[in-house]
């Protein structure tokens, strides 16, 4: 359902200071009111230094001018006062302030409008690989993408999770093959749990498989053979293959349990889905002149990028011997998401060594004409995870790290953490809140860094109840939540908008006003690591108000003020833990 929202009190006063320009300078009426957060007033615009050069006049007299031509009748601004080169130091009269608090407190949204109302987005996360282990490398993805589709969600989109798992290609061809040359193998033998061990035994059998086909020039054309009887149709190489992709798909949907993230079966659209349409694609890049014959394979030839060799760089869409890979999938797979899903936008979660593929995808898609500039599509690129001493993460052994290993040391961690800070806990109630807040604090330390930038995975810094951590804000807003059971407060308090305004009430509440517009701009650059910041600002500023300002003990109508205050606050830090992904415990 789509909702207007409450419009936030900046987004109130740059509309006051626009009305003003135009009042002022109509022939400037378009200009931007640059208004923003200040620590003099509320806010401070600098609207009048831009506009005095093009106006012509000195700053500080435009300035006058705006700060006189200020609507205040309407009741939210208090006052306006120019000051230094002719800004705008604003303060918003208190009673705005409460109501603002209240007309949130009153809404399911907090006053968040569905900015993104009958969008259809497509998001392209996770998609680890069948017959291989999720690794490390999976875990940015999956965790990056899970918050940009609840956060879509929530802004009112129509999104669509595509795991585009890789199901599909020669490897295949050749794991069938070795499994069946090896009756001994424990993909014959042992039987095939609901855990992770039958994709451990499958990860060996790939390692194995892979090491023949590089020695065996035998094994090497029979494992061609059988990638031929896949793509045919075979059945017995389809069954066996079927079999392969459902006990991966067993283990990463026991991951995705684990983490709590979306995505479930019906998400999973992997490469092979693509594979009927793969030879239309072609065609039709060829039809186009998008794609060329290159010693019998075709290829799109970039015209913006050019390769070391200062050759254009290439997409592969058809291999010299017919067959499809990567490329071909990727082409045919935009295609799909144009034409069939008919997404609006396009988003691609994977790490920033794929900018080439996807510039190369998205360049060729325009040419052939899907893309058009209507349809929004990005690459959401992200750094790499390094281990705790800044090296690339490796195990001791100086193999990939295990996805599931991580978490059982992240959750072990933590509950040895919380078990110290609240030794009256049982140990149940322990398991859950460790694993909660583990799990929290992988997120939180993915989520918090700019997601562009490589991180150290160091489970002793993400697990701190001190710093901008999963765990401190999972904290914070526990004992939000415990004073407002000791309030006895179960139901909305009435704000009474005459009441007094403690300076450190008035952060609070101006913070707690500034969710949607952040929660927009993370959304907009795809950077949860906004929506992160601006919580660990929330909690503080809450902290300072609980430091200066009583709640329990103080008289009404303040009482009741300040508990709507803390009301919003637990609110507005389960919903922004929401869209992280992240559980809000009530008590830790
Ligand atoms: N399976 C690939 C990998 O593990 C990621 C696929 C990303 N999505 C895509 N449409 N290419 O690297």
């Amino acid at each position: 359902m789509s909702s207007a929202g409450v419009v936030p009190l900046l987004g109130r006063v740059a509309a006051a200071v626009s009305e003003a320009i135009a009042r002022v300078r109509p022939e400037t009426a378009d200009a931007d009111p640059v208004v923003r957060r200040s620590d003099r007033a509320d806010f401070q615009s600098n609207a009048a230094l831009p506009l005095a050069k093009r106006v012509g006049l000195a700053p500080q007299q435009l300035g006058a001018d705006l700060a006189a031509g200020v609507d205040l009748t309407d009741g939210v601004i208090a006052d306006v006062k120019v000051s230094g080169p002719g800004f705008l130091n604003i303060t918003l009269a208190d009673s705005a302030v409460w109501e603002t608090v209240a007309a949130r407190l009153a809404d399911d949204r907090l006053g968040v409008p569905t900015t993104e109302d009958g969008q259809r987005v497509v998001i392209d996360y996770s998609a680890p690989n069948v017959a291989k282990e999720m690794h490390v490398g999976h875990l940015r993805t999956t965790i990056i993408g899970d918050s940009l589709a609840r956060v879509f969600g929530f802004l009112g989109a129509d999104v669509v999770r595509a795991n585009h798992l890789g199901d599909w290609g020669t490897q295949f061809g050749m794991l069938i093959q070795y499994i069946d040359e090896h009756p001994e193998s424990p993909w014959h033998t042992e039987e095939l749990g609901s855990d992770t061990s039958s994709v451990s035994a499958l990860d060996s059998l790939y390692k194995a498989a892979r090491k023949l086909f590089d020695s065996d020039p035998g094994f090497a054309d029979r494992a061609r053979t059988r990638v031929v009887a896949l793509q045919a149709g075979d059945p017995d190489t389809v069954a066996r293959w079927r079999e392969i992709v459902a006990e991966s798909e067993k283990s990463f949907g026991a991951i995705y349990d684990r983490l709590g993230v979306l995505l479930t079966p019906d998400d999973y659209v992997g490469e092979s889905f693509y594979n009927d349409q793969l030879a239309d694609t072609v065609t039709e890049l060829v039809d186009k002149g998008v794609a060329v014959d290159s010693d019998g394979a075709v290829v799109v030839l970039s015209e913006q990028v050019t390769g070391p060799d200062d050759q254009p760089a290439v997409l592969m869409a058809r291999k010299r011997d017919g067959g499809y890979g990567y490329d071909s999938t990727d082409l045919a797979t935009i295609r799909y998401r144009i034409a069939s899903l008919h997404a609006d936008r396009l988003l691609y979660v994977t790490d920033s060594r794929q900018a080439l593929h996807f510039q190369l995808v998205f360049e060729a898609a325009r040419r052939v004409g899907w893309l058009t500039d209507a349809i929004e599509v990005d690459h959401v690129a992200y750094g790499t995870i390094l281990g705790p001493d800044g090296k690339p993460f490796k195990t001791r052994a100086g193999g990939t790290v295990r996805l599931m290993d991580l978490l059982d040391e992240a959750v072990a961690r933590v509950r040895a953490v919380v078990a110290e800070k609240n030794p009256d806990l049982s140990s149940a109630e322990l398991d859950t809140i460790a694993e909660q807040a583990g799990i929290g604090a992988v997120k939180y330390a993915d989520l918090s860094t700019s997601r562009v930038k490589d991180y150290s995975f160091d489970p002793d810094r993400m697990t701190a109840l001190n710093g901008n951590t999963g765990v401190y804000l999972q904290y914070a807003h526990a004992r939000v939540c415990s004073i407002l059971r000791k309030a006895g407060a179960a139901t909305p308090a009435v704000v009474d908008s005459a009441g007094p305004l403690e300076p450190a009430e008035r952060e609070l509440a101006l913070a707690l006003d500034g969710y949607g517009t952040v929660l927009a701009e993370a959304a907009d650059a795809l950077e949860p690591h906004r929506l992160a910041g601006y919580l660990y600002d929330l909690a503080r500023a809450y902290t300072s108000f609980y430091d200066s300002c009583p709640v329990i003990t103080a008289d009404e109508p303040i009482r009741s003020n300040r508990i709507a205050l803390c009301q919003l606050t637990a609110r507005t830090l389960a919903l922004g833990l929401g869209q992280l992904g992240m559980a809000a415990p009530q008590r830790m």
